[in-house]
């Protein structure tokens, strides 16, 4: 959900300002891009080389140390997501009066980006009606406030007023971006199929249903009802219906009997073309000698779905090696909204791994390449593409 996300992380002056190093690591573990804005008054309590060995970028102090013309303008418009952790009571207030004598609060005005707060302070602080009403007024503006929770204080107090748990801040960060699949009825099919040959033995293949998965989860996150139609091991997701599979065969069945209803199908998943013509019901010995297996094509799924009508909005991937010949003509003629070829020879592409080089292939055969990406990141992508398709009228 946050790969391949712009977060935008303020730091201001609290003790927990240390807790926001945690917070950048995790949310670079996560697959997201992190800038980071200091507040002079964090930089009492956590040293900016901190944060830029962290993210790899040099955090903004200033408006006018760093080399962008206007920092504050250009991470507004950069930025998924502004975080702000900690937020003292003094940059809650500035927020919420529109104060922007500083880059974290220009940047929060200038921005149209979901805002999550961390408030951290001292009981008392958290408690007095000044921080209240200035927190009513950003909650009513639509900021994100996540804690502050109880537990101990600056000085070695205890009460209400300790950040909320970086794992926590990761979480509403996640949930902040807008459900723009709400409503959506999606349907992905991931993983490799195996096609018996006795009862110990399968045709199969490399497919380990990573990119499938990662493109249900995304569509989870963004609000979609999702159903996934898998041949290999399942993602532990709240929000993604599984439905296992084995053969091609079984895949058809799963998937054309839902297709029909789904805003979108996206077939991520590597189905044989052959299987065994009669596969043995007793296991093949080697005493026997080398067995002659006869082939028969499998079902053309992708063609089943193309053909219905109404049918969803439809993408196939198309897994080549090398050159992208069959795959613009799979995406001109296989009546596909979309293709995603992927270059399965390529180191770090392809199947098993986390990452993927994909080109997106229109039904005119125009090709976009994409750069080497997570597969969340990928899937984060195709999702932003998918739902511009939908716009313009794709998938019936
Ligand atoms: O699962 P991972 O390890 O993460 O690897 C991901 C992946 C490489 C498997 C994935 O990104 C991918 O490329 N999936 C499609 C692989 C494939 O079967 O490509 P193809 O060119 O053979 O098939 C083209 C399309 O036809 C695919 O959408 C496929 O689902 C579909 N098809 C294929 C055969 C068949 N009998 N019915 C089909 O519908």
């Amino acid at each position: 959900m946050l790969s391949g996300r712009r977060i935008v992380l303020g730091v201001t002056g609290g003790v927990a300002a240390y807790k926001a190093a945690y917070l950048a690591r995790r949310l670079m573990e996560a697959g997201a891009q992190v800038r980071v804005i200091m507040t002079r008054s964090a930089g009492n309590f956590i040293g900016p080389q901190t944060f830029a060995a962290i993210t790899g970028t040099q955090p903004i102090t200033d408006f006018f140390g760093s080399p962008e013309v206007s920092p504050h303008t250009d991470l507004a418009a950069w930025a998924d997501a502004v975080v702000i952790a900690p937020a003292t009571a003094a940059t809650l207030s500035r927020i919420a009066a529109g104060l922007a004598e500083d880059p974290l609060v220009a940047t929060v005005l200038a921005t149209t980006a979901p805002i999550v707060a961390a408030p951290a302070m001292h009981t008392e602080m958290w408690e007095h009606p000044a921080t209240q009403r200035n927190v009513e007024s950003l909650r009513s503006d639509g900021v994100r406030i996540v804690g502050p929770v109880v537990g101990a204080l600056a000085g070695g107090d205890e009460g209400t007023g300790r950040m909320a748990e970086p794992e926590e801040i990761l979480a509403a960060i996640g949930t902040s971006f807008p459900a723009d699949l709400g409503g959506w009825d999606v349907l992905v099919s991931a993983g490799g199929t195996r096609e018996a040959i006795d009862p110990v033995r399968f045709l199969g293949n490399r497919s380990s249903g990573k990119m499938g998965n990662a493109i249900a989860i995304e569509a989870a996150g963004r609000g979609a009802k999702v159903t996934l139609v898998t041949a290999t091991e399942p993602p532990d997701h709240h929000g993604v219906d599984i439905v296992r599979v084995e053969s091609a065969d079984d895949m058809a069945e799963a998937v054309w009997s839902r297709a029909g209803s789904a805003t979108a199908a996206i077939l991520a998943a590597a189905i044989a073309d052959f299987r065994p013509t009669q596969p043995k019901v007793r296991k093949l010995k080697r005493a026997e000698g080398v067995p002659e297996i006869d082939l028969e094509p499998t079902p053309d799924i992708l063609a089943g779905v193309a053909a219905m009508d109404p049918r969803p909005l439809l993408v196939g991937f198309a897994a080549e090696t090398g050159s992208l010949d069959d795959a613009i003509d799979k995406a001109k003629h296989k009546g596909v909204d979309l293709l995603v070829a992927n270059d399965v020879a390529r180191a770090g592409s392809g199947f098993s791994v986390d990452t993927n080089q994909v080109t997106l292939i229109t039904p005119d055969g125009a090709t976009d390449p994409w750069p080497l990406m997570t597969k969340d990141a990928v899937a984060a992508r195709l999702w932003d593409r998918i739902v511009t398709l939908r716009s313009e009228g794709r998938g019936t």
